[in-house]
């Protein structure tokens, strides 16, 4: 017996489709087996077998069907067969029969590799790689400054994507024009934040760290540099009062008071990275109060208040980097010191470097080629002995200092400490001063307090030997590393310093 099937299936445009989809369906069978038993290719390679081929077979097996209804309508058209206007199907007609059984057999086959497909395309594309790497120039500052983060190990999903199938179809949404902004290079540099649907919420962050969970006091050493020949060395230790003194009291006071169940803070700001927080309103849920304060330095109408969306504080109202931190050159470079990267012994190194990446580039290249440049002539032209003697010890500085650069500035991405401000601390950033400056006042004229030991007790300050030590269970008055004549106490810190030293 010969095997036939149906007239109309004999046409080209079928033809073409139903090779189409059995050579893609071949690769895809190919390439999987050389993933799994090769363990080969990595993230390209899965790009072309779950997103890529798959397209090509879904292709391929529409042209079939739609070959045969073009024959059908140019048969219908011409008058050849009178043509019913639905398909009529009669297995006792061999052709029929074969032809509806290989339907069958394929719509199974296909549903099947459908469902395990799309369960290996889920897990691809909420891979780390897929993410941090397939769009590289676009997601290298956030996969660079997330290596180097307490999450490394945490997968962007955990974070971008909540629990729950909602979330998915944001993120999913998003992401697909994301990879259409990429292909066709329309992205803004720097990506705003927060990315519109996948900002992380609080229970993104619950799911790993819940408020019940006590954190106790936390210490805290800083080491500085400052930018005078020697580098001088300044140490603050720091006690952190993240929870109460003792666990015992729970969320009732400390810096994670503000996460209390009982309490709810929220705020209005006219600008997206809400950097200027004019009106904040408390709510204690438990007792009732309401208290709202203003900023007297920033006036704000009730108008403009109804205007504009009234956020509740949560997690990344403070902790918005803890994965894509871009540090300011001040305190990477003093990073890099204390890590022996950069030898504290080169006089003049802090502030020399300083100077260097403060400027703007346009090119990661360009810039380490400056910082080559430019510390090498200053050692030429201001250090003779040391240009002529210790060479290894200024190429070990540039090193560093390109090193540090690489982590934390990308200009093709335009992204640096200034374009996404970190909100916890207040030093180079307004962070917890955008409402803790001693200027939001109640209508009682309470005010949201700036008293320097609200947040921390500072329990040690000075350059090594020569420490000025705090008593046990006392704090230390702030002293400045340089004099600035007490001015620190009513101006902002922010107002000297930028990120790059003053
Ligand atoms: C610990 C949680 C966490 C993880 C893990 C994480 N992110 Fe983020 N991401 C954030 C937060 C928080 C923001 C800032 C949101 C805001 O400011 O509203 C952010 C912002 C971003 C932005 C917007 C630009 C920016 O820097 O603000 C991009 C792009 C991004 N993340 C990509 C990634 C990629 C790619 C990965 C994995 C390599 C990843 N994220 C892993 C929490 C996370
Ligand atoms: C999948 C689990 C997971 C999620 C989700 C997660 N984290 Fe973490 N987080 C961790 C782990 C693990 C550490 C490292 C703990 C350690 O070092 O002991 C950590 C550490 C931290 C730290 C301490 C960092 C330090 O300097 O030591 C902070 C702050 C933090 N996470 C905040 C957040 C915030 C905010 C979010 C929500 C955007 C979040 N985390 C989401 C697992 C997670
Ligand atoms: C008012 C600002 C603020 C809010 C809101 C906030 N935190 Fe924190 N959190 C801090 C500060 C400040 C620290 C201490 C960080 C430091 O020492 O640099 C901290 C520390 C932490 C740590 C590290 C504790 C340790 O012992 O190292 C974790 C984890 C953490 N927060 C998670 C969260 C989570 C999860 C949320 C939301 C449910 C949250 N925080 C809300 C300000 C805040
Ligand atoms: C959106 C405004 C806002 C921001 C931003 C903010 N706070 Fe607050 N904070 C408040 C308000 C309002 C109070 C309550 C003041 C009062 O008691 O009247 C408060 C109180 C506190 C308290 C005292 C809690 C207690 O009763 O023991 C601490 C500690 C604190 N904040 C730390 C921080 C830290 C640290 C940051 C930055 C990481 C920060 N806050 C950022 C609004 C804010
Ligand atoms: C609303 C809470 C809050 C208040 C009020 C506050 N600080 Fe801080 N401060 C912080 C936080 C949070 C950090 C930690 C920043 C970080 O994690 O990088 C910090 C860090 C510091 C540091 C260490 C900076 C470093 O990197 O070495 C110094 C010094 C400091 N504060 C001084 C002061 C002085 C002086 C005052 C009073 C004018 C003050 N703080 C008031 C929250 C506060
Ligand atoms: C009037 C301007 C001014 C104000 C206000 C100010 N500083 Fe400074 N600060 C300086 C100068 C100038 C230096 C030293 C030179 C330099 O670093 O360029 C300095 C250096 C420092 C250093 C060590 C330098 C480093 O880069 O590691 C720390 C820490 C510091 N200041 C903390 C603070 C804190 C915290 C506040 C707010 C409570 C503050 N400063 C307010 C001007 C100021």
């Amino acid at each position: 017996m010969k095997f036939k099937l149906p007239y109309s299936s004999q046409n080209w445009v079928s033809l073409i489709g139903a090779t189409i989809a059995l050579i893609s369906l071949f690769m895809i069978g190919f390439l999987f087996f050389i993933s799994l038993f090769l363990g080969q290719g990595g993230l390209y390679l899965g790009l072309v077998i779950y997103i890529m081929l798959p397209a090509v077979l879904i292709a391929g097996l529409i042209l079939i069907p739609l070959g045969m209804l073009l024959t059908v309508r140019k048969e219908r058209r011409i008058g050849k067969v009178e043509q019913p206007p639905w398909p009529r199907i009669d297995l006792n007609d061999s052709r029929h029969r074969n032809g509806f059984f290989i339907f069958l057999f394929g719509t199974t086959v296909f549903l099947f590799l459908s469902a395990l497909g799309s369960y290996e395309a889920f897990h691809f594309t909420e891979s780390v790689q897929f993410c941090g790497t397939l769009c590289h120039h676009l997601m290298e500052p956030e996969y660079t400054a997330y290596q180097h983060s307490p999450h490394a190990k945490v997968a962007c999903v955990e974070c971008h994507v909540g629990p729950g199938a909602d979330w998915y179809v944001r993120s999913k949404l998003s992401g697909a024009y994301q990879v259409y902004a990429t292909i066709f290079n329309k992205y803004p540099r720097p990506i705003p934040t927060p990315i519109k649907n996948l900002r992380p919420a609080r229970v993104v962050c619950e799911q790993c760290h819940w408020p019940q969970k006590f954190y106790a006091h936390k210490l805290r050493y800083e080491t500085h540099y400052l930018p005078d020949k020697e580098n001088t060395q300044w140490d603050i230790r720091l006690i952190m009062k993240i929870g109460a003194e003792h666990s015992a009291l729970g969320l009732k006071e400390g810096i994670h008071w503000h996460i209390n169940t009982n309490i709810k803070i929220q705020y209005v700001s006219p600008s997206e990275n809400v950097e200027d927080i004019p009106w904040v309103r408390s709510i204690n849920l438990a007792t009732r109060d309401t208290v709202v304060y203003r900023d007297e330095n920033n006036e704000i109408s009730d108008r403009e208040v109804d205007s504009l969306t009234i956020h509740t504080m949560d997690c990344i109202d403070c902790h918005n980097r803890p994965s894509h931190n871009y540090r300011p050159p001040a305190i990477f470079i003093n990073e890099a010191m204390t890590a022996g990267e950069i030898p504290k012994d080169l006089p003049e190194i802090k502030s020399i470097s300083m100077e260097f990446l403060d400027r703007e580039y346009s090119t990661t290249d360009s810039a380490l080629m400056s910082i080559k440049e430019g510390i090498t002539n200053f050692y030429r032209e201001n250090y003779k002995d040391i240009y002529n003697n210790k060479k290894d010890v200024i190429e070990k500085a540039i090193t560093g200092v390109q090193n540090s650069f690489s982590k934390n500035i990308f200009p093709e991405m335009r992204v640096r400490w200034d374009a996404y401000p970190n909100h916890i601390g207040h030093q180079e950033f307004k962070g917890c001063f955008r409402c803790h400056d001693g200027s939001h006042l109640a209508q009682n004229k309470q005010v949201i307090p700036k008293n320097c030991n609200l947040c921390h007790l500072i329990s040690a300050q000075g350059t090594p030997g020569k420490m000025e030590i705090a008593k046990v269970g006392e704090a230390l008055d702030f002293k400045h590393p340089v004099d600035i004549d007490e001015a620190w106490r009513e101006m902002l810190c922010t107002e000297c310093h930028t990120g790059v030293n003053p």
